[in-house]
């Protein structure tokens, strides 16, 4: 590659080879991204190519498994939150059972493997089972969907901290999460959050942040069925009732929404 006058770089002749630096006799835990197939990594894109096996989520858009070989093992394990088509368990089962018997098995989620994707729990059954493992990350949904909207999630002045949270209530739950946050210069990110929507703003609002804090609600962010709502703490949930959002949806909080052009 060389530069030209200008001081602009001149393309390389060929495209990288997608089918290099792939170690074979592995499971890969492969992040898909926020939604957009141009979001994937080259690594992914190359990792999916050799697979032989691929277990794959529904969050995975259908533009991304055009990666993969017509010969190619493809098994739908559907999860979501709330919607676990094949349970944890049986997942961490069939990547072990794979892993052994196949060279390439690819274990594909929305977003990344390791922000709210369980890959923890996946890696622990494969080290158990003595297997090679690698993870290929992906652009979590919030990166993806700030960067679609123009939020900057951190900015002098307005936030100098991100907040990656899940909405699910854990089991056994009592005290929420969300009360006593204070959001002040903190920018607030909510993954699985819609269904607690109202409960999330309640307690914000009693934690003493201002009813004027801008709120984002992106659905199928990335996407090109994306669709975004925004308000504040005081008219987000009547908003939300009144566009009739459905998951996926990704809620950010914070001054730094207000920013957006
Ligand atoms: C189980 S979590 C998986 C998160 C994923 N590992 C990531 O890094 O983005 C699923 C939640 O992520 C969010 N999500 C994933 N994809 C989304 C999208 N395209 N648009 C909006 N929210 C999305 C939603 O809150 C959804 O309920």
């Amino acid at each position: 590659m060389k530069l030209l006058k200008n001081d602009v770089m001149e393309s390389p002749q060929t495209s990288p080879r997608l089918d290099s630096g792939v170690k074979s006799k592995k499971v890969y835990l492969v992040g898909a991204g926020s939604g957009d197939p141009d979001l994937l990594t080259i690594k992914a894109a190359k990792v999916l190519q050799l697979a032989d096996v691929l277990l794959f989520d529904r969050l995975v858009s259908e533009d991304v498994l055009e990666y993969v070989s017509k010969s190619c093992i493809r098994i739908f394990v559907g999860k979501e939150c709330d919607y676990h088509t094949v349970p944890q368990e049986e997942i961490n089962r069939l990547l072990v059972e794979y892993g052994k018997s196949h060279t390439v098995v690819v274990r594909l989620k929305g977003g990344d493997p390791f922000i709210f994707g369980r890959g923890g729990e996946e890696i622990q059954a494969l080290e158990e089972a003595g297997l090679e493992w690698e993870v290929v990350p992906g652009i979590t949904t919030a990166l993806g969907a700030a960067a679609a909207l123009g939020i900057p999630l951190t900015h002098r002045g307005y936030s100098s901290q991100l907040i990656l949270m899940t909405g699910h209530k854990q089991k056994d739950q009592t005290v929420s999460e969300f009360h006593e946050m204070n959001l002040l210069n903190k920018t607030l990110v909510i993954y699985m959050g819609l269904n607690r929507l109202v409960s999330i703003v309640t307690d914000l609002l009693h934690s003493n942040n201002s009813k004027d804090t801008p709120v984002a609600i992106i659905q199928n962010a990335t996407l090109s069925n994306q669709k975004v709502v925004t308000g504040t703490l005081e008219t987000i949930v009547e908003k939300y009732n009144r566009e009739k959002l459905v998951s996926p949806c990704l809620i950010i909080i914070g001054e730094v929404v207000g920013l957006r052009k």
